[in-house]
């Protein structure tokens, strides 16, 4: 087993009212709790010889310095910024100065949603998107950004 200080470290970011998954519209968000969703997360990081961080905001300021503290100490990023998907020029900009994989998460497809879910301020200038998958998702995130990284 490589030691955890050798391991890439991947930062997964949630943003607001996904705290209350598994209480919060399951029929389009499933019944997983967000704890549930991390645990599976960290599971699956360590099968695959990652380091995970999770971090979760209701705050669009708050989710800007955690991407900033990303700078140069994490090698790939998932994100799901939830509503701020839609409107956050602010999460865009820090996410841009980043030079690592970014996985764009949408536990819903948002495409097939209201139109004003349809768009993402980050979905062109992330690495990837996974949109309709449900938490499903984040774990094909991990396996991308372990092929990577
Ligand atoms: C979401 C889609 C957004 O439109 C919504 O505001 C969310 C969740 C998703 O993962 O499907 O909070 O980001």
């Amino acid at each position: 087993m490589e030691a955890d200080a050798n391991r890439r470290k991947v930062l997964v970011i949630h943003g607001p009212n996904l705290n209350m998954l598994g209480k919060r519209e399951p029929d389009i968000y499933g019944h997983q709790t967000l704890d549930e969703v991390n645990i599976k997360l960290e599971d699956h990081a360590g099968k695959l010889g990652l380091h995970i961080e999770t971090f979760q905001s209701n705050h669009e300021g708050a989710i800007v310095e955690k991407i900033q503290q990303a700078y140069g100490a994490f090698d790939g990023i998932i994100i799901n910024p939830a509503a701020y998907t839609h409107t956050s020029i602010a999460i865009r900009d820090a996410l841009v100065m980043l030079d690592i994989p970014i996985i764009e998460i949408q536990l819903s497809n948002i495409y097939k949603r209201e139109p004003f879910r349809h768009a993402s301020m980050i979905s062109d200038i992330v690495t990837a998107q996974v949109s309709g998958l449900g938490p499903n998702g984040y774990m094909l995130a991990l396996e991308g950004l372990a092929q990577m990284i």
